[in-house]
């Protein structure tokens, strides 16, 4: 094989493998959550679809404010399929974000989802940084209209840089996008992660790495 078919062939083995890096097409119309149903499976098990409602694709609320009031200053108020039972198999979901004067959305990344944002009111500081060796931060000033993406996998983050409050919609190509809130999930793992290992992660002292897990 050439060199150059063979760098298309690694070409469309990125392509395939990128399309299987979001929730799968369903093979029916639907597959409303049942919670009640024990069986274990990639998503949750149909609910009977003769006992299917119009109220298992409703979701009703998200006009109302998230409350902010915590030592980040913003409030995610999520969409996903254990929230709204019909997501489940299509793939997509979304969220409201508030966020009080100057406060953050904190670094976080979504294992399962890329995310497309707007901001519906005030004024936002974002960016995603780029996977290792790079590790480029990419940031934007948005104001009410934008729209900006963050691709899947990366950290990213969001601050209110206005004395106002202020609102962004997001949508995600997952039923359950996942969050993984980077302070939470190094600093705040139950049980801990060994103070050694982060002392030399950080190359910091002791005594900090114990101040971040009696944080979080
Ligand atoms: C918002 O959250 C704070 C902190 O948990 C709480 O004290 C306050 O009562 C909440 N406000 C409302 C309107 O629910």
């Amino acid at each position: 094989m050439s060199f150059k078919s063979f760098r298309l062939l690694g070409f469309f083995a990125l392509t395939f493998s990128l399309a299987l890096a979001s929730d799968g097409s369903p093979l029916q119309d639907f597959c409303v959550a049942n919670p009640n149903n024990q069986v274990l499976v990639n998503g949750a098990s149909c609910k009977d679809p003769k006992q299917v409602q119009a109220g298992d694709f409703l979701f009703t609320g998200l006009h109302l404010p998230g409350n902010t009031s915590n030592p980040a200053g913003s409030k995610a108020t999520l969409v996903t399929a254990a929230q709204l039972p019909g997501l489940n198999t299509l793939g997509v979901s979304m969220v409201r974000i508030d966020y009080a004067p100057w406060g953050i959305n904190p670094p976080h990344t979504h294992p399962r989802a890329s995310e497309i944002l707007t901001v519906l009111e005030g004024t936002l500081e974002v960016g995603f940084v780029t996977s290792n060796p790079d590790n480029r931060l990419i940031t934007k000033v948005l104001n009410k209209g934008d729209v900006f993406v963050f691709p899947v996998g990366l950290i990213h983050f969001q601050r209110n840089t206005g004395n106002g409050y202020a609102v962004a919609i997001a949508a995600f190509n997952s039923q359950n996008p996942g969050v993984i809130t980077i302070a939470n999930a190094v600093f705040g793992s139950k049980p801990d992660i060994s103070i050694d290992i982060l002392t030399k992660a950080f190359q910091a002292d002791k005594n900090v790495i114990s101040q971040f897990q009696a944080k979080f």
